[in-house]
């Protein structure tokens, strides 16, 4: 990659990966990520599959690689696999990715497989109706396990598991989710709670750390070797088992990998995210229904990247929340 073509912030952290939200919707309401009362975005401030793909068109111009839909729900969105399909299509774009709750993935996921998506992450923090309910505050785990049987079946390779750590609301899902990985292959991760919630009920006190949940398996499973003690750009630490199996660690809180990141994000309503915790956001809706150019655009995404921050902070006495919670963000 040329100069010209990377997106390369003031700290040498060079931009690969594009996160895109294509809805704010949820058919859930976890307790970490969305409040019980929401009022959703009117349809006409979304961005259309055309201006999703024309800002990912500018951005692979720039050198963004690798593409994952969140949302809220992304399976929410109506045709999802058609935006896939287009997204695949970008040239310089070799991956696309998917973060879904997987409530309706059993019906879709044949269709994704078909337009090409690559990979795919699933929420899943418990796995019993009851806890699933206390932590998603909606039913759901007949689904989600129905969409993970339906993904292993069209052939979805690397299928993996978000799981997020919650002080007295979590441990006792941390070791039967870890067996049912195992079991069945899938990879999972344990992701500490950030102060993303809608319902701005955070404090440090809540956090499960990566490491007391290492503990924990350890304790009840078996003894843990470390992976991969630092890959570029993966946020996770992998651990596995001596006689087989994986887990890995996202420790945002106790273990920032700010200096690693290579993420812009693009909300649903086109605003341009340099950080999970950006208070401030470039909007690229004005500029594609305003008529701006492309080169305005690549200007747009680039004034984003030179703005960022080194960290995020939140270890620090003046860090302030983004007014945005994860569901209107995207993960
Ligand atoms: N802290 C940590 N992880 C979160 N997620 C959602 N909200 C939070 C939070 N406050 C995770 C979900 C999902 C991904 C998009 O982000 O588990 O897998
Ligand atoms: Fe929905 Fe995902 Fe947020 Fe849960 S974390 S409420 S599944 S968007």
């Amino acid at each position: 990659m040329t100069a010209a073509a990377s997106l390369v912030d003031s700290f040498g952290r060079v931009h690969t990966d594009l996160r895109i939200s294509v809805t704010d919707r949820c058919n859930l309401r976890c307790t970490y990520c969305m409040p019980l009362e929401v009022v959703f975005k009117p349809r006409e401030e979304l961005l259309t599959f055309e201006e999703i793909t024309r800002v990912a068109g500018v951005a692979a111009t720039l050198g963004i690689r690798t593409i994952r839909l969140t949302g809220g729900e992304p399976l929410m969105r109506r045709d999802l696999p058609e935006l896939v399909r287009q997204l695949v299509a970008v040239p310089g774009i070799e991956e696309v990715a998917i973060t879904t709750n997987g409530l309706l993935l059993a019906e879709q996921a044949a269709d994704l497989r078909a337009a090409g998506l690559a990979r795919l992450n699933v929420s899943l923090d418990s796995l019993t109706a009851h806890g699933f309910e206390r932590i998603a505050r909606r039913p759901g785990l007949d689904r989600v396990l129905a969409g993970l049987e339906a993904a292993k079946r069209e052939g979805f390779a690397q299928i993996r598991i978000n799981a997020v750590s919650i002080k007295g609301l979590t441990e006792a899902e941390i070791v039967p989710l870890t067996r049912f990985c195992r079991r069945e292959g899938f990879h999972l991760r344990f992701i500490e709670f950030m102060p993303l919630d809608g319902e701005e009920s955070w404090d440090t006190s809540q956090v499960l750390s990566g490491a007391e949940v290492r503990k924990l398996l350890e304790r009840d499973i078996g003894p843990l070797v470390a992976e991969n003690a630092d890959h570029p750009g993966q946020p996770a630490i992998d651990y596995r088992w001596v006689d087989g199996g994986r887990v890995g660690f996202i420790n945002p809180v106790s273990r920032p990998f700010c200096d690693r990141c290579d993420r812009l994000r693009l909300t649903a309503d086109g605003q341009v995210r340099n950080c999970l915790f950006s208070t401030v956001e470039w909007d690229a809706r004005s500029l594609l229904r305003g008529g701006g150019d492309d080169t305005s655009i690549a200007t747009l995404i680039r004034d984003c990247v030179a703005a960022k921050r080194a960290a995020h902070g939140i270890d620090t006495p003046t860090f302030a929340r983004p007014a945005r919670a994860m569901y209107q963000i995207g993960g």
